[in-house]
């Protein structure tokens, strides 16, 4: 009686549904390294970043000092009259956790 299929399976959707709040949570998700690099280049920071993130014009952000939350809040609307702001339909928070990555990656 105890093992029917949805009882069998409901430890898997337990665990899918924890993994799912920690990552869309408030810690700070994991991200692919080469991955950001290639976001990077394609979303054209490293036109005022440099190609390295720390050999353009704009200030250095790489290595980045700052958690993924201050991150996140500046590559949405960096309330800079420079940098253009990027809202989640143009790079998704998954591929800022990627960009994320490489820029604190050593
Ligand atoms: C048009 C130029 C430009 C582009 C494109 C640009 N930035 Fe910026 N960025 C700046 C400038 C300028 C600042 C400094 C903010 C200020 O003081 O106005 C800045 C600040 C930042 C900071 C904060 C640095 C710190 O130490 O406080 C981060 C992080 C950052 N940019 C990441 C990015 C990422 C990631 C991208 C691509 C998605 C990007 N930028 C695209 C010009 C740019």
């Amino acid at each position: 009686m105890l093992s029917t299929p949805v009882t069998r399976y409901l430890p898997a959707v337990f665990l899918a549904t924890a993994l799912f709040a920690l990552l869309s949570g408030c810690s700070t998700p994991s991200g692919d390294a080469a991955q950001g690099q290639r976001w990077y280049t394609m979303h054209n920071c490293f036109a005022c970043h440099g190609t390295n993130g720390d050999n353009g014009k704009a200030p250095e952000v790489r290595p980045l000092d700052m958690s993924y939350r201050q991150f996140l809040a500046t590559v949405r609307d960096a309330g800079s009259p420079i940098m253009p702001t990027y809202a989640a339909e143009k790079i998704s928070d998954q591929d800022v956790a990627d960009i994320y990555a490489w820029l604190t990656s050593k």
